[in-house]
């Protein structure tokens, strides 16, 4: 019985031809002598999924003969199997050819053998013939990073998916099974680092025994090429009681950050660095001493760069004492600070300026710092998206930031600030809140499965189309059918703009249930802290809604260059995605479509339902396609997901029409 533990990594029986043809050409497996760690970890795959897909173990074979798969770095291949270009392709890249009855899978290093089995697999497990494939490739991003937002009590700040899988009690001595398959899930797709711990982190995980249990992960990983990273505490050596204070410019401060990374290399001696949330949501920080990020972020590098380690230091920082307009407050902090940061820090951006939305414009910093690196942060998990039951794939969300054009420079798309394009290169990543537990399916639900994989094939190649990656996900995890293939990837590529429509349309944001982000919550007006009311952010009134944030209100819209600040400085040539975001409105404004807003704006709500509607009718007809489980479990989410969509609908149409005093336009679709 499929019950989707096995991710994208199912390697089920082929049939007929298909079988005969697997047979033909991976009979042999030849890897150089003495195979490393990692070479021995892509050879296990390849038997995996070579024994599961033939019901026959390859042989290990010695020399390229025919129906053999020879992996090979420019060191142990012989001349003739040596596929020019490798030199591009550094140290992660592969090339996959099949020449004369022989596949040769060749990359530079053993991580680039690893990731060249992967794709070998991804390729049969998509359809290819093998002897058809023919793949070049290389990461253009060099950190590709998961954040897990896992405490050490085991629960997972915004995780739907189940306890932490860091069985932190029982390490370092037992090293659960899952881990080895967490790494080979990874390795798959690429991403080359961990962090272990949740932002908001607890100075505890730098003592010995933490560091101890982090090791013991890092053991595991490290044939997958995955480097353990740790969240850290800015306060930790204070609230440790080992220095007086935690004033980044005190030498004692630095002192026990040196000692610190040192401890930690002597146990990790390929540890990744640190990931800092300071100054933000009551996160203790480098302000605290009137010391600015750069200065702390700067500190914590020195302490790790004789050991190669970066700082991932996050932008997302907000405070009550920013009343008018929090989507401002990062790019008021860090861009001054641009040219002021270490060589080896990453300034760790939101996709958007507030925080995860369904939608949001992307964030002003991106081509704003043009000498500081900028790594982009998404989440996988769906804090506001509905959680683990609704379907809403990500891959669009994070193509829509990729691709947004900076206007900085002709061309510059965050996908090019991301990699690199202004700060020369000198350091690039990406990172993704997991969206990983211990539930059986690993994410909550077999459709969130292909969010943690978008968001590791976009940080392979931050260019590459969502719509492909639906495509390769379903294929290798659902079915290869071709009427079914292209149904599934059509639902998936429709569900975010679903979402988008039944909770927040045109541009509405952050108006969800306040601290549980689930579910409606418009209304909401009396909380302490302005910026956690949802009425602070879609500002409706009986003239109107949406954030101003023209000159004529925040002027957050300053913040980007100018040809992107004009083009949304009119409400005529703002995209109407965006409206709501960065205009007040009266409900009577003329739309495009010729309704007015206020028509419009329930219109979307009805159309949201309507989609996720059609999602369900769309799944039920997959039935003969899908087994039965899994078929059911997603059946079971998507009831869900319309009854939430029509509750999502029906309270924000009536809190709205409370408020501007309308009638319902003609055609409104009765209550869910
Ligand atoms: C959101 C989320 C918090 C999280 C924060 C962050 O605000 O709700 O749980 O800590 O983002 O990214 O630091």
């Amino acid at each position: 019985e499929e019950d989707g533990y096995d991710l994208w990594l199912r390697y089920r029986p082929l049939a007929g031809a298909e079988r005969a043809a697997m047979l033909r050409h991976a009979r042999e497996l030849v890897a150089p002598a003495a195979p490393s760690p990692a070479v021995q970890a892509a050879l296990a795959e390849l038997r995996r999924g070579v024994q599961g897909m033939t019901g026959r173990l390859p042989l290990d074979g010695k020399q390229a003969k025919a129906g053999a798969i020879v992996l090979g770095t420019p060191a142990s291949l012989p001349p003739s199997l040596r596929p020019t270009g490798l030199e591009q392709l550094g140290d992660e890249g592969y090339v996959i050819r099949h020449r004369a009855s022989v596949t040769v899978i060749a990359a530079n290093t053993d991580a680039g053998l690893l990731y060249g089995a992967f794709a070998w697999l991804r390729a049969v497990g998509t359809g290819l013939a093998p002897d058809r494939i023919d793949e070049r490739s290389a990461p253009k991003l060099q950190r590709r990073v998961l954040n897990h937002w896992d405490n050490l009590d085991r629960t997972v700040e915004r995780g739907y998916a189940g306890e932490s899988i860091w069985d932190w009690w029982a390490l370092p001595g037992v090293r659960d099974a899952r881990y080895l398959d967490y790494a080979r899930a990874n390795a798959s797709l690429g991403i080359n680092g961990t962090v272990l711990n949740n932002v908001n982190a607890k100075p505890e995980i730098l003592t010995a025994p933490w560091i101890a249990k982090a090791a013991a992960l890092a053991d595991v990983l490290r044939p997958y090429g995955i480097r353990v990273y740790l969240s850290v505490r800015f306060s930790t050596p204070l609230e440790l009681r080992e220095t007086a204070t935690a004033d980044p410019l005190a030498p004692e401060v630095a002192a026990w950050w040196r000692g610190k990374a040192d401890e930690i290399y002597r146990a990790i001696p390929d540890f990744g660095g640190f990931l800092v949330k300071a100054n933000s949501e009551g996160q203790p920080g480098p302000q605290d001493y009137r010391r600015s990020h750069a200065d702390g972020a700067n500190m914590l590098a020195a302490a790790l760069a004789p050991h190669g380690g970066i700082v991932m230091w996050r932008a997302f920082v907000y405070a009550a004492e920013n009343p008018v307009d929090r989507a401002k407050q990062a790019y008021d902090e860090f861009g001054p600070l641009d040219g002021k940061f270490a060589p080896n820090v990453l300034v760790q951006v939101k996709n958007g300026p507030i925080d995860f939305q369904p939608r949001e414009p992307f964030h002003p910093l991106f081509g704003a710092m043009p000498r500081t690196p900028l790594m982009l942060e998404v989440q996988i998990t769906k804090e506001y998206l509905g959680y683990a039951t609704h379907l809403a794939y990500l891959g669009p969300l994070f193509e829509e930031t990729l691709q947004s054009d900076t206007g900085h420079a002709p061309g510059l798309t965050v996908a090019r600030v991301v990699q690199g394009a202004q700060a020369g290169g000198r350091a690039t990543g990406m990172a993704g809140v997991a969206n990983i537990g211990s539930s059986r399916t690993w994410t909550g639900s077999h459709f969130d499965q292909a969010n943690w994989y978008a968001f590791g094939r976009l940080a392979w190649d931050p260019r590459g189309s969502s719509r492909a990656f639906a495509r390769e996900w379903a294929a290798q995890t659902f079915t290869r059918a071709p009427g079914a293939l292209d149904d599934i990837a059509a639902m998936m590529m429709d569900s975010r703009e679903a979402v988008v429509n039944y909770m927040t349309p045109l541009g509405l944001h952050h108006i969800m249930g306040t601290g549980h982000h689930h579910g409606p919550a418009p209304w909401v007006a009396g909380l302490a802290r302005p910026e956690w009311n949802p009425v602070y952010y879609h500002k409706a009134d009986r003239g109107g809604i949406g954030f101003d944030r023209t000159a004529s209100g925040s002027d957050a819209l300053a913040q980007y260059a100018p040809a992107i600040a004009r083009r949304h400085a009119d409400p005529a040539t703002t995209p109407d995605t965006l409206l709501l975001w960065f205009h007040h409105l009266p409900w009577d404004y003329p739309m495009p479509s010729g309704r007015t807003l206020w028509a419009e704006l329930v219109a979307r709500y009805d159309l949201g339902v309507a989609q996720v509607r059609a999602l369900r009718t769309r799944w039920a007809a997959l039935a003969p396609f899908i087994d039965a489980r899994r078929h059911a479990e997603v059946a079971q989410r998507l009831d869900v997901q319309v009854a939430e969509a029509g509750w999502w609908r029906d309270a924000c149409v009536a809190y709205f029409q409370s408020v501007s005093g309308l009638p319902l336009p003609a055609g409104t679709q009765p209550p869910a």
